[in-house]
C-alpha cells in the first residue's frame, strides 16, 4: 500500500537545512597545541554533560494548547525544519568524528561525537515533539536521499560557528519572551530551551577554539572576506524563514521582523570574538535593505506565471543583494564595550 504524500508544510524537500561534508584530510591536520588550555577546559565541559538528565525521554510533549490549523501548520512547520536542522548537524559532527578517529586523532574525534551526542539529543526530542502531534520524519532514510554538500574546511567552521551561536540566540530569545509572557508557551517544549542553548553556545566556542588553531583564518584579507560572506548569507537566511514562517512568531506573540533583527543585533555581535570584521547594523542601511529584500522575495514568490514581472523583481533582488552584501562593516576590535 503506498503512503499519502505528506502534507506541503510537511515536505522535507521543500525544506532548505543540508547535509553537508567537509575536508577530512585537512581537519586532521588541525593543529592543537596553541588552543591546548582551552581544548581541554572545552573537552571536560563536554564530558561533563551537564544536559544529560534534561532532555527527559519521558518529558510530556504532547499538551498542546488549543490551536487553529493554521496555526499547528506553522507550529508544526517550524519543528520539521528545526528537527532537521538538528539532525544535519548531528551528521556533521558524527562523519567527522568517525572520520578523525580514521586519521588517528582520537582527541578531536572525541570533541566532535561528543558534540554529536548533544545534535542527536535535539534530534531526537524534536522528533519526539513531532510524534506527539502525529507526525513521523523518518530521519536515517533522509541523509541517504538528499545530497551531502561538500564545502571546504574554513567554509564549514565559519558557517558552524554561526549556526551555533545564532542557535543560541534565537533559544534564549524566545525562552526570555515567553518568560516575560508565559501566557504564550503554548507548547511544553519551550519550557526545555533555556539549558539546551547552552549547548548550542558551547558548541560555537569550540568551533571558535578550532578557528584559532588555523593561523591566518581569522586576519587579513581572508578573515575580512570570510567574515562578510559568512554573516551576510546567514543573516539573509534567517530574515526569509522567518517572514516566510511570520505566523509561528505571531503565534509566540512576537513580532517576526523585530525577531530577526535582535537575533541578528546579538549574533552579530557575538561573532565579534571569533571574527576580524562584523556589519555595522545600526546607523547602517543594513535593516532598510533586508525590509525591501524580504518584500522583493515575497513578491516573487507571488507572481508565478508572469514572467516578465518576475524577470524585473528578479534583477531588483540581485541588485539588492549587492548593496546588502557591501554594507558598512567594523573591525571587531573596535566595537568592542
Ligand atoms: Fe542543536
Ligand atoms: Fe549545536
Amino acid at each position: 500500500m503506498t503512503r499519502p504524500a505528506p502534507a506541503l508544510h510537511l515536505r522535507e524537500d521543500l525544506l532548505t537545512p543540508r547535509f553537508y561534508t567537509t575536508e577530512i584530510g585537512k581537519a586532521a591536520r588541525t593543529d592543537l597545541e596553541s588552543q591546548r588550555p582551552a581544548f581541554e577546559a572545552m573537552l571536560a565541559e563536554m564530558e561533563a554533560d551537564y544536559n544529560r538528565d534534561h532532555f527527559d525521554r519521558r518529558a510530556p510533549l504532547e499538551r498542546l494548547r488549543r490551536l487553529s490549523p493554521d496555526q499547528k501548520v506553522a507550529y508544526e512547520s517550524d519543528l520539521v525544519r528545526s528537527c532537521i536542522s538538528e539532525f544535519s548537524g548531528f551528521l556533521l559532527f558524527k562523519g567527522l568524528s568517525l572520520q578523525l578517529q580514521k586519521a588517528q586523532r582520537p582527541e578531536l574525534s572525541r570533541l566532535f561525537n561528543l558534540m554529536a551526542r548533544d545534535e542527536a539529543r535535539h534530534a531526537g526530542f524534536l522528533n519526539r515533539a513531532l510524534v506527539a502531534e502525529g507526525i513521523e520524519i523518518d530521519l536515517p532514510s533522509l541523509s541517504a536521499k538528499r545530497p551531502i554538500t561538500w564545502f571546504p574546511l574554513d567554509w564549514v567552521l565559519y558557517s558552524v560557528y554561526l549556526s551555533e551561536k545564532i542557535g543560541y540566540w534565537r533559544y534564549i530569545l524566545i525562552d526570555r519572551h515567553l518568560k516575560a509572557q508565559p501566557q504564550n508557551t503554548f507548547a511544553p517544549l519551550f519550557d526545555f530551551f533555556e539549558p539546551w542553548c547552552q549547548d548550542e553556545n558551547r558548541h560555537g566556542d569550540i568551533i571558535n577554539m578550532l578557528i584559532r588553531c588555523w593561523p591566518g583564518l581569522n586576519t587579513g584579507l581572508r578573515g575580512r572576506l570570510l567574515s562578510r560572506f559568512f554573516l551576510w548569507s546567514v543573516f539573509l537566511t534567517h530574515s526569509l524563514t522567518v517572514c516566510e514562517r511570520g505566523d509561528f512568531y505571531r503565534l509566540l506573540g512576537m513580532d517576526p521582523n523585530r525577531f530577526d533583527e535582535d537575533v541578528m543585533r546579538q549574533t552579530n555581535r557575538t561573532a565579534r570574538r571569533a571574527f576580524p570584521v562584523v556589519f555595522v547594523l545600526d546607523g547602517s542601511r543594513y535593516f532598510q535593505l533586508r525590509d525591501q529584500l524580504v518584500d522583493t522575495y515575497r513578491q516573487l514568490k507571488d507572481c508565478a506565471g508572469q514572467p516578465l514581472k518576475r524577470m524585473g523583481l528578479n534583477a531588483r533582488f540581485g541588485w539588492l543583494l549587492l548593496r546588502h552584501f557591501l554594507q558598512p562593516m567594523q573591525a571587531s576590535a573596535e566595537g568592542k564595550a
